[in-house]
């Protein structure tokens, strides 16, 4: 899979992709991040790429020309299979949209900034708009990374343990349990009994119990999705 990150502030992308899984599957192939900056195609003398809203005090709008250049640019090299954009008014990125995307060849990925990008630029190229949560930051590099990452961590061969991604919070809508590891006394601080029984049918039905009872209490949203 190749991912193009279109940014303004590129040297945000510099670490996210460095570490662990991620750098593995780019180590080994099966991803390859290119990091655009979107200024290096402005055709403004003073590499411009934003420019006053249509409307007062509506603040700066990232321009159409840079961004559309580098686009078809890339479109001209190869078909790709999403154009996302990422904005607090997009729709809320979930578990769903990774394991969907993880199966596509090449994605775009548009960073967003100040007020936003000129409208017609989401009506022509965008094909999925992405908030990462009800907050906003200050660019769309970090919502970039966070998608990315979930996206490359599912590419079969990415993770060593193929069935550990199946266990992951929301892929059936539940919370994880809780995990422990040894030792199985910290200072009184014990291991629940039933880990360490060795009774696999018990286990798992405790895991189920907690991952219910946890996912009721934090985020009763989520039962109403199984
Ligand atoms: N840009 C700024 N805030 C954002 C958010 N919450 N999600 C995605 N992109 C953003």
């Amino acid at each position: 899979m190749r991912i193009d990150i279109l940014s303004i502030l590129p040297e945000l992308l510099d670490s996210p992709f460095k570490y662990s899984i991620i750098k593995r599957a780019i180590d080994k192939g099966i991803a390859e991040i290119n990091i655009h900056n979107i200024r290096d195609y402005s055709t403004n003398k003073h590499k411009k790429v934003d420019d006053y809203a249509y409307s007062v005090g509506a603040g700066m709008v990232m321009t159409i020309q840079p961004i559309v250049d580098l686009i078809d640019q890339l479109k001209s090299e190869r078909k790709y299979d999403a154009i996302i954009f990422t904005t607090p008014d997009g729709t809320p990125y979930q578990q769903a949209h990774a394991n969907q995307f993880s199966s596509f060849k090449n994605i775009i990925i548009l960073c967003g900034h100040y007020k936003g990008i000129d409208q017609r630029i989401r009506d022509h190229y965008i094909t999925h708009e992405f908030s990462i949560g009800d907050y906003v930051l200050t660019g769309g590099e970090l919502a970039a990374a966070v998608i990315a990452d979930s996206i490359i961590r599912l590419i079969p061969g990415a993770m060593s343990d193929e069935t550990s991604a199946l266990s992951d919070s929301f892929q059936d809508h539940l919370l994880s349990p809780p995990v422990y590891t040894r030792p199985a006394d910290y200072k009184g601080w014990k291991v629940p009994d039933i880990l360490l029984s060795g009774n696999e049918k018990k286990i798992d039905e405790w895991k189920l119990e907690q991952s219910l009872e946890k996912t009721k209490r934090i985020r009763p949203d989520l039962l109403d999705k199984k």
